[in-house]
This record gives structure tokens, sequence and C-alpha cells, in this order.
């Protein structure tokens, strides 16, 4: 268990915010096995203050997610604390996020660009700190490239400055999603600070989990791309914690998730987003089980709800025909 501020958790695994992944289906499917709070994907501090319409879409929530932390980016400190002031009612956490390597956002000063300005940082955290009670994380990589890592710096003053705790993804902008994560470097933020450490970054296995804790001291481990078409790493994370070793899902369990994460995503979404986005999602469902790639090019060339739902009854029903034939 962890003790955000006065959020306290009721185990140690969490969602990662991940942006074109991690919107109100898939945490609903997500939560549904176990983790102890989830965040939406980032949101744009400027997009809310505009008033954008798509921005407010990303802070659709729904009461079974719930805790939900809501992550931000923005570059000016003003605009966070509004953004921040703003989101108070629709989640229980608010997040900054200093990690974001992609480009657009970093030229526009946001995301893992804020690093290289560890002032800048203080002062953003600072004025989202008064502009809000709820629990304040921030999220950080470890420095933009390997000149420059200064992720310690960084911790020490977002703590300095009021944050409740830290999130590191232990990899340089610079390094994107190369190489390893070094979980060493959560160890040390871990011994350096007196808050709650989340380590982010390469957890893809129950065991995976449980060396992050052990290595590194951290309070909780995030669930990223580990948890794609696998939320049973969430549950089998949590049973290893009891000492349990459960089975792995067979294609009937999958068929039945995959067709609820499908049901949710068309009815928060519509048809349209849902044939577009849900392909990916379908396609890491079936990793591993036979005739996936077949199944892939089919789901892949969906051009209704229909035509998806089809597929996947009739690819995932086949496999469990299968598996039971076999075992
Ligand atoms: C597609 C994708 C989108 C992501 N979007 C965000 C985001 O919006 N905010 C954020 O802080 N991190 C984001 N991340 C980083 C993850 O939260 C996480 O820190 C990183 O993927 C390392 O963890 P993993 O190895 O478990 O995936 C994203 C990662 C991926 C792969």
């Amino acid at each position: 268990m962890i003790q955000i501020a006065h959020l306290q958790l009721q185990n140690n695994i969490i969602l990662a915010p991940m942006a074109g992944i991690s919107d109100l289906p898939y945490r609903m499917i997500m939560k549904s096995f176990g983790p102890a709070l989830v965040y939406t994907e980032m949101v744009s501090a400027n997009g809310l203050i505009r008033a954008g319409k798509r921005t407010r879409q990303l802070l659709r929530s729904a009461p079974e997610e719930r805790p939900l932390g809501i992550q931000l980016f923005g570059d000016d400190p003003a605009v966070l604390a509004e953004a921040t002031a703003m989101v108070q009612g629709d989640g229980e956490l608010v997040d900054l996020n200093l990690g974001c390597p992609v480009t657009k956002v970093v030229r526009s000063g946001a995301g893992s660009a804020m690093l290289r300005d560890p002032l800048k940082v203080g002062r953003a955290v600072a004025a989202m700190r008064r502009a809000s009670a709820l629990p304040l994380t921030v999220k950080i990589r470890s420095g933009w490239d390997s000149q420059s890592v200064n992720f310690l710096e960084v911790g020490r003053i977002a703590e300095a400055e009021g944050a409740d705790a830290l999130i590191l993804h232990p990899r340089t902008r610079a390094q994107g999603f190369g190489g390893k994560a070094d979980w060493g470097q959560i160890r040390e933020l871990k011994k350096a600070l007196n808050l709650p450490v989340i380590g982010s970054g390469d957890v893809f296995t129950a065991q995976d989990a449980q060396a992050m804790l052990e290595q590194t001291g951290c309070d909780g481990v995030m669930i990223g791309r580990g948890g794609y078409g696998n939320p049973w790493l969430i549950r089998d994370c949590l049973a290893l914690q009891q000492g349990e070793s459960l089975p792995a899902p067979g294609a009937a369990q999958r068929l039945e998730v995959a067709l609820r994460h499908l049901q949710w995503f068309q009815e928060i979404f519509g048809p349209r987003k849902t044939v577009r986005d849900m392909r990916k999602h379908l396609c890491w469902y079936s990793r591993g089980l036979a005739g996936a790639a077949g199944f892939r090019t089919r789901i892949n060339h969906a051009e209704t709800l229909e035509e998806m739902n089809a597929a996947t009854r009739e690819f995932f029903s086949a496999a469990a025909d299968e598996q039971q034939g076999a075992a």
C-alpha cells in the first residue's frame, strides 16, 4: 500500500499514463484487474484553459475506475496552475508530465524539455501545489540526454516545492524507448527523497514488478507497455505478492475481455473511432495464439464494427476450441 498525501492506495500497482492508449475504456478494462490507481493520457494545460472541447474529453471518467490521476503537460507555471485548479473535481490526484519525448511537445517547451530548466520545474510544481489541495505527483525521465542526467536534482526540487510523490522512467529523452530502463536510478532517487517513489520502465512480467520493488526499494510499480493486450499482468503482479502464480489466460478469457473492451469503447466513443483505435488492442489480445498473424490482417482491414466483432469472435472462439481439444 502507498500513501500519496492523503490518498491511501489499496496496493502498489499503478497504470501508466499513455497518450493514445490510457483512455477511459482502456482504464476501465485495466482497472477491473486491480491496479490501485490509473492515470489519464497526458492532457494539455493550454488546451484546457482555452476550454478546448477535445482536451476536456480526455477528462471523461467513470466511478468504477477511481481513484483517477490526471496528468497535465505544459511549459508555463501559471497555465499549469490554472489547469490544476480546473481539474480539481475530475480526479483524485494531479500529475505533472516532465518526461514526454515527442518533438511537438518538446518544441513547445513542455514534457521532457522542462528537465532542461530545473528552476522552471520548481516554479511549476510550486504553482500547481498552491492551486489545488489534490495530491500532486511529478513524472520525470532521467534527464534530457546522457550529458545532462539530472533526475536527482529535479526530484529534490519537486520535493522541496511540494510534490507528494515522484515517478521516474529511468531513460533520458534522447534514449526514447531504446536500451534498458536503468532501475539503479530509481533506487538512487528513492534513497535521495523522503517521498514515495514510483518506478516505471520495462515491467513486462509479474517477476519484473517484484524485482523492481526489491532491487530499488520503490513504493510502487507502473505498468505501461507490458499491459498491452495483457491486463492479466496486473492480476499476476498482485497474486505474486501473495506468493501465488496464476495460469495464463486462455483464448476464451481473452475473447471475453476483448469483446468487453470493444463494447465499452464503442459506447464511449462511437463506431468510427472504435474501428480506428481498437485495431491495435485487438491485435495485442491475440498475441501468442495460433493464427494471430491472419487475424491481425483481417482486423487491420476491417472497416465496420460488425466486421471487427465477427472477426474477433471467430478467431478467439476457434483458438479456444483448439485449446480445449489440446487439453
Ligand atoms: C504509447 C505511449 C504513450 C505514452 N504516453 C505517456 C504520457 O502521456 N505521459 C507520460 O508521462 N508517459 C507516457 N508514456 C510513458 C509511460 O508512462 C512509461 O513511463 C514508459 O512507457 C515506460 O514504462 P513501460 O516500459 O512499462 O512501458 C507513454 C509511453 C508509451 C509507450
